[in-house]
């Protein structure tokens, strides 16, 4: 009710113009508060933020106003918010291997409840005694309902030392020649001591060890070495032995030549690569199922290094440092599924696993092999061997290449058949003995009007 009339109006335009102003003055009072106290104190009453220790700060510099804003957030993570074993152990040891927080601010402000002290940190040393360790299971109490291999697999987890039983011979030339006579490509080839059919239609076909000449390049020294484990039947390995005897290409170490048990084969063999055959350009790593063109290989590489800048001709050592090469699988997630061989529990393993290289079949450079030996010295092992693989390269800051001629999975299914199609390809999966041999005929003698066939680029659509 107003009264007067005059009154009234008069406030009800004051409401009219100056209604903004009842929200704006309060926040004008607000603003030169807080900027009187940002001039007063140097740091803004916005910010709560305290000052963490574990941000970096580089040396020299303290914080201040006239100093650009930190980031908000720290850029590696300080805390863990999965409670899943492997997650767990490997994030101590990236915080350990951190080149920033090292070695000042290792726990700095991690919940210290969940950091091990060093009696608990030694049985997670990736190289640690191989003698059995029950203690694991303090932190990991669904164990009991863990598959069998999964089981197997976190018991000797702790343990990579396993001796070589079988080595290979005249392999890669020591010595003063070690350089100028060290393989372009050196084959490691998985298999397991029952496939002896396998290694052997490779040794007659694609894994030809010597000279072999590209299609379009000069190609280069070829060599082959497979990689195994122990199995239990010991007609097998008594098999193994002689085959060793004769063709000098197998390395064997002792360890059971199980499924979850394939990343020792890689970390392994990056040891022995880096101690016996440090000189090779390029390995291939692959299953003894697969089919590889491996002229086709070469003529690619050579490619590849012509287009870096290494000249090929008596080059011993490549510049592609950081090379690898496959079929590139992204944002896979662990499959939860008991019934997979790939079952991976949720309390052993979290999140999506990094962009690796398929298994079935991947290139690399020697360089880089190096540097996985390293690598793989500060990240714990792995079930899943390719994963592993991916898990290194993540730490070595490296993306692999894909290139769609690597048919880890085969043939893509609605593609419509073309009978040159071998021919655009790097790798195949899967592919019986007997298919090695026809495949190999196949492509060493194209039939005229497949000759021309270069390699696929893309994914082809239907
Ligand atoms: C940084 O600040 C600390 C504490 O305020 C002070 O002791 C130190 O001398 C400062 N360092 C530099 C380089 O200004
Ligand atoms: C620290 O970690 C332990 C075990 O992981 C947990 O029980 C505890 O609540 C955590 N404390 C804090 C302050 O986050
Ligand atoms: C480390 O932790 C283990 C297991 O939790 C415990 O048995 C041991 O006493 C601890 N050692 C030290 C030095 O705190
Ligand atoms: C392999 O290891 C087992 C123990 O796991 C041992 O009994 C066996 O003697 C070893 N074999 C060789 C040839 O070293
Ligand atoms: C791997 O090999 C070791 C040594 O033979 C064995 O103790 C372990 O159970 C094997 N792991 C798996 C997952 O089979
Ligand atoms: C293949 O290429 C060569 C030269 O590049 C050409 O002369 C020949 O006709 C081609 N053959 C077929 C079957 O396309």
């Amino acid at each position: 009710m107003c009264m007067p009339s005059h009154l009234c109006r008069y406030h009800r335009r004051i409401m009219l113009i100056c209604s903004p102003c009842f929200v704006l003055i309060p926040m004008y009072i607000y603003v030169s508060l807080a900027v009187t106290y940002t001039m007063k104190h140097g740091t803004s009453m916005f910010s709560h933020l305290p000052l963490l220790p574990t941000r970096f700060i580089a040396t020299g510099l303290n914080f201040s106003k006239d100093l650009a804003p930190r980031p908000e957030k720290v850029f590696w993570r300080t805390e863990l918010d999965s409670g899943a074993v492997w997650n767990f152990i490997q994030h101590i040891e990236d915080r350990r291997n951190n080149p920033i927080l090292k070695p000042a601010l290792i726990g700095a402000s991690v919940n210290h409840s969940s950091i091990p002290n060093d009696t608990e940190r030694s049985l997670w040393r990736s190289s640690g005694s191989c003698s059995t360790d029950n203690e694991i299971l303090n932190i990991m109490p669904d164990y009991e309902t863990f598959s069998t291999q999964m089981k197997d697999f976190v018991m000797s987890m702790h343990c990579r030392d396993y001796p070589m039983i079988l080595g290979p011979r005249d392999v890669c030339d020591h010595g003063p020649h070690a350089k100028t006579r060290a393989p372009m490509l050196l084959l490691a080839i998985k298999s397991q001591s029952a496939n002896f059919e396998n290694r052997e239609a490779i040794r007659q076909t694609w894994g030809r060890s010597g000279r072999v000449k590209g299609w379009e390049k000069e190609g280069g020294r070829v060599r082959r070495v497979f990689l195994l484990g122990t199995a239990k039947d010991s007609h097998t390995e008594n098999k193994l032995k002689f085959e060793s005897k004769i063709f000098g290409d197998i390395i064997q170490w002792n360890f059971t030549d199980t499924f979850f048990n394939l990343t020792l084969k890689d970390v392994l063999f990056w040891e022995w690569f880096s101690r016996r055959c440090p000189h090779a350009r390029f390995i291939f790593k692959g299953d003894d199922d697969v089919f590889v063109r491996t002229p086709a290989i070469l003529d690619y590489l050579q490619g590849e290094e012509e287009k870096t800048g290494t000249t090929t001709k008596r080059s011993t050592q490549s510049n592609m440092k950081q090379f690898v090469v496959g079929d590139v699988i992204r944002n896979a997630a662990p499959l939860r599924g008991k019934e997979t061989k790939y079952y991976v529990p949720k309390s052993f393993y979290e999140g999506l696993y990094p962009t690796y290289p398929g298994g079935g079949g991947v290139v690399y450079s020697g360089s880089l092999a190096h540097k996985l030996f390293e690598v793989s010295q500060r990240v714990h092992l792995f079930p899943i061997d390719d994963v592993y693989l991916g898990m290194c390269l993540e730490r070595l800051g490296v993306l692999p290449i894909n290139h769609p001629a690597f048919l880890t999975f085969g043939f893509p299914e609605d593609e419509p058949k073309d009978p040159c199609a071998i021919h655009t390809i790097l790798l195949v999966h899967k592919r019986s003995p007997t298919d090695m041999f026809q495949l190999w005929t196949e492509t060493s003698t194209p039939s005229p009007e497949c000759r021309n066939t270069t390699l696929r680029v893309k994914p082809r659509v239907p």
